[in-house]
C-alpha cells in the first residue's frame, strides 16, 4: 500500500519517538475497558457527564468505558490517583474547574500540579451555577435572600462537595461577595448535598441543572439566581444574577478529561478524537443541553485549548479564592 507522503512522515515520526513495543501497543489501543475516575459521589454532575461522554466515546472506540467513583478532599483524592496511575490510556480522569484550578489556591500542599502533571484530552462541557435554598427558606427573591443571609449567617449553613470542589469555590466566592460566614458543610459530591438540601438540613448551596433542574421545576427547592449573562434556555423563569441584583456573581464551570502525564501521544490523540466525535453526536448534544450544559465549540476542544484553559483558570481563580478565603475565615 502506498501511503500519502504526509501520512507516512507522520507515522514515521511517531514511530521514531516511541520504542517499538509502545508503538505497537498504541496501534492496538484500546484493547480493554477504559476507566474514567470520577472524583465525586455517584449521581452528581461529574458522574453524569462522565457516564454520558464515556458511553459515546466507547461506541466510537469500540470499547467499554467504566466509571469509578474515587471520592474525597473536593475531588483531589481521585485526581491524585489518576496522576499516579499507569500512563497507558486505561485510567483517565473527569476533572473540572475545581480539581484543576480552585485546588491550587485552596491546597498549599496539593499532591499534583494541575497544569503539568496531567496530559489534557479535552474539555467536555461548560455550565453555569444556580443559587438555591431549601424550599421553606424565608426569602422570595435574591435581594431578600441576601438580606436574610447577611442578618442570619451564623445560624445558616451552606453545603458543598468538599474543599476544592466547584460548589465550594463558587460558594466561597458568593459568600465573599456578601461578606458572610455561614457554617459550611462538606459532602463527597453534590448528589448527597442535594439530598440534605431537599431534607431541609442544608440552607443553601450552589450547583447546576444536573443537580437541581427537576427539583427547581417541582418546587422542591427555591432558586434565586443563575450566574450567567443570559437566562438558561432550560429554566427560562430563573433570573440571571444581574437581573436579580448581584451582577458580580458570574459563575461558570467546566469539566474535562485528563490522562496521566506520560501517556503516549498516539493514545491521547485517539481519546481526543473520540471525545471530539462524541461531542458532535446529536443525541449526546441533546442530553448535555437538557442538563444545562454548553458543548465547547471546535476551537475550544482538544488538548492544547484545555492546557491553555487550565493555566488561565489557575491564574484567574487563585487570587479570587485566596481573597475570598481570607474574607470568610
Ligand atoms: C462539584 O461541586 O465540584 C461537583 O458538582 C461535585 C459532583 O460532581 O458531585
Amino acid at each position: 500500500m502506498k501511503l500519502p507522503r504526509r501520512t507516512f512522515l507522520h507515522l514515521a515520526t511517531g514511530a521514531a519517538a516511541l520504542p517499538i513495543s509502545r508503538f505497537a501497543w498504541a496501534q492496538t489501543y484500546p484493547a480493554k475497558p477504559i476507566t474514567i475516575i470520577v472524583p465525586f459521589a455517584a449521581g452528581g454532575p461529574t458522574d453524569s457527564y462522565a457516564r454520558i461522554i464515556g458511553g459515546q466515546m466507547g461506541r466510537i472506540l469500540g470499547q467499554t468505558f467504566v466509571t469509578e467513583n474515587a471520592v474525597g478532599a473536593g475531588g483531589t483524592t481521585g485526581s491524585t490517583r489518576v496522576m499516579r496511575a499507569n500512563p497507558d490510556g486505561y485510567t483517565i480522569l473527569m476533572g473540572h474547574i475545581g480539581t484543576h484550578a480552585f485546588s491550587v489556591a485552596l491546597y498549599p500542599n496539593l499532591a499534583y500540579k494541575p497544569d503539568t502533571d496531567f496530559a489534557p484530552i479535552g474539555t467536555v462541557i461548560e455550565t453555569h451555577n444556580f443559587v438555591v435554598a431549601r424550599k421553606d427558606f424565608p426569602a422570595g427573591d435574591l435581594k431578600e435572600f441576601i438580606a436574610y443571609v447577611k442578618a442570619n449567617a451564623e445560624k445558616l449553613n451552606m453545603a458543598h462537595a468538599g474543599v476544592g470542589s466547584n460548589s465550594y469555590g463558587i460558594g466561597l466566592m458568593f459568600n465573599s461577595l456578601l461578606g458572610v460566614r455561614p457554617t459550611i458543610v462538606p459532602f463527597n459530591g453534590t448528589a448527597p448535598a442535594t439530598t440534605a438540601l431537599l431534607g431541609g438540613q442544608i440552607d443553601y448551596m450552589m450547583g447546576s441543572i444536573s443537580d437541581f433542574g427537576a427539583h427547581i421545576q417541582s418546587g422542591a427547592v427555591k432558586v434565586y439566581a443563575y450566574g450567567a449573562a443570559e437566562r438558561s434556555p432550560v429554566l427560562p423563569n430563573v433570573p440571571t444574577s444581574e437581573e436579580a441584583g448581584l451582577p458580580e456573581f458570574e459563575a461558570s464551570s467546566w469539566w474535562a478529561l485528563f490522562a496521566p502525564k506520560g501517556t503516549p501521544q498516539a493514545i491521547l490523540d485517539r481519546l481526543t478524537d473520540a471525545l471530539d466525535g462524541a461531542l458532535d453526536d446529536p443525541d449526546l448534544r441533546k442530553r448535555f443541553f437538557d442538563l444545562g450544559g454548553d458543548i465547547p465549540d471546535k476551537p475550544k476542544r482538544g488538548q492544547r485549548p484545555l492546557a491553555a484553559l487550565v493555566k488561565s483558570e489557575i491564574a484567574r481563580w487563585t487570587p479570587i479564592l485566596k481573597a475570598a478565603n481570607a474574607n470568610t475565615q
